[in-house]
């Protein structure tokens, strides 16, 4: 019983030695929203001694994410972001130093994947009946062979760059997402390990819940990928390095299509697990997705009516990004365009780099909205919007603007 541990580890805490394995197994067992109080106090307490806590620094910053997910509830500052445990995967951000956006994909592929096996894992685990985990409504034997067939199409691009493929033997979809499974696992970090494992605590004990998290996290995965490219692209751009920029915003549609088939992987999803565990979601809707705004707002200043909309307002840093100077990839292209230094022919392939991110990016927004149709129905959204003709409206806007100024393909 995981408050006895606490108990215990309390009367001498060292960070390295806090039992995350018993406070996260007594979170499983009933779900996030129905935790006990007494662990919460305790938690709480442990929260209270963070400042004094010796130990190694990123420890210390494990055990402050993790009590920060762990406690958004009591706290009622649940959300978005708490939901998703997002501290915990430390993904890159808008502030990181614009050079380091070529190491991003490498960050991103190993946690995608990461993710996704760990999603994988865990059906497995359940189809082998060895994990007693998220017992409800377990879901059928087709639905689970399609997320494995969905889940290694997302992964299988990263595990070639990792060079972690040539053990994909397997012809069966279970055995191919095992090989994929230990592969990965094999290759992870202890600190990765330990991010996986506390980065997932479902609100509720339905199966479904676990696949629904991993998505959204793979997702805020390739979001945070995608935004940090596009500052890579405006920062080229400035320095009149074409190619450079074309390279990046070229990457940004390639992430965009690999991840695509995570909607096919959610969309086995039982509606009626999501209908189910969606009560105690409120307070958490993508709305609050800091990392899908910075991209729309990184491509194009959105217009003042969207961001006087709850789309902005549920990410007010990122408005505040907005609404001071944040640059965007739709000015540093226009800005070539009426200049004369650059001949309109070498902005070609940025236009057509351009054109390739936009439709990949009205694809996302309409898969997205069909997806959320089918589950959905006619349920209003997570209290933020009227749901899906919010997402109907929105599905359209244009991702730049400069393209159609000077006609580009
Ligand atoms: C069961 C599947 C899903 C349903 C039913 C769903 C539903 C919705 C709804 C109703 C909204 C409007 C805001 C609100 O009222 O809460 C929304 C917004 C959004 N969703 Fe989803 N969604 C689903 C899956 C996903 C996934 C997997 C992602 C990936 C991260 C995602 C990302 C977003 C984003 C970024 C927004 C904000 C869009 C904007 O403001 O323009 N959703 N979703």
């Amino acid at each position: 019983m995981s408050t006895a541990e606490l108990r215990s580890w309390l009367r001498t805490p060292a960070v390295k030695s806090f039992p995350y394995g018993a406070v996260v197994r007594e979170y499983h067992g009933v779900g996030k929203h129905f935790v006990a109080p007494e662990l919460l106090e305790l938690l709480a307490e442990v929260r209270d001694m963070l400042p004094e806590l010796s130990g190694p620094w990123p420890h210390v910053q494990t055990l402050a994410s993790f009590l920060s997910t762990a406690l958004d509830k009591p706290d009622k500052r649940y959300d978005y972001p708490t939901y998703l445990a997002l501290s915990l995967l430390q993904l890159p951000g808008p502030d990181d130093p614009v050079e380091q956006a070529p190491f991003a994909r490498t960050r991103c592929d190993r946690l995608t994947a990461q993710l996704v096996c760990d999603a994988l894992g865990f059906e497995l685990s359940a189809l082998d009946g060895r994990t007693t985990l998220l017992p409800l409504l377990r879901p059928d034997p087709t639905a689970v062979g399609k997320r494995f067939r969905h889940g290694m199409r997302v992964i299988r691009p990263a595990l070639q760059r990792m060079a972690l493929d040539a053990g994909l033997t397997a012809t069966d979809p279970g055995d191919l997402a095992r090989q994929a499974c230990a592969a990965v696992y094999g290759d992870m970090s202890y600190a990765e390990r330990r991010a996986v494992e506390l980065s997932i605590l479902p609100v509720y004990t339905m199966h479904d819940e676990y696949l629904f998290l991993r998505v959204l996290q793979a997702f805020e995965t390739t979001f945070s990928l995608l935004s940090t490219q596009i500052r890579g692209a405006i920062a080229a751009l400035d320095e009149g390095e074409i190619e450079r920029a074309v390279h990046f915003v070229t990457s940004c549609e390639t992430a965009l299509r690999e991840s695509a088939p995570l909607f096919s992987m959610l969309a086995t999803m039982q509606i009626e697990a999501f209908r189910t565990f969606r009560e105690f979601t409120e307070g958490a809707s993508a709305i609050q997705s800091r990392n899908y705004k910075l991209v729309e707002s990184l491509c194009r200043k959105p217009d003042s009516d969207r961001v006087d909309s709850p789309a902005y307002h549920s990410v007010p840093d990122v408005r505040t990004r907005v609404l001071g100077s944040q640059p965007t990839l739709d000015e540093a292209y226009s800005r070539l365009c009426d200049s004369d230094v650059v001949a309109g022919d070498a902005l070609k392939p940025l236009a057509e780099a351009m054109n390739a991110f936009e439709r990949a990016l009205l694809r996302w927004r309409q898969t997205h909205y069909r997806l959320a149709v089918r589950m959905l129905g006619e349920a209003s959204g997570t209290g933020y919007t009227e749901g899906t003709p919010y997402l109907a409206a929105v599905r359209d806007i244009p991702v730049f603007r400069a393209n159609e100024k000077t006609g580009a393909p």
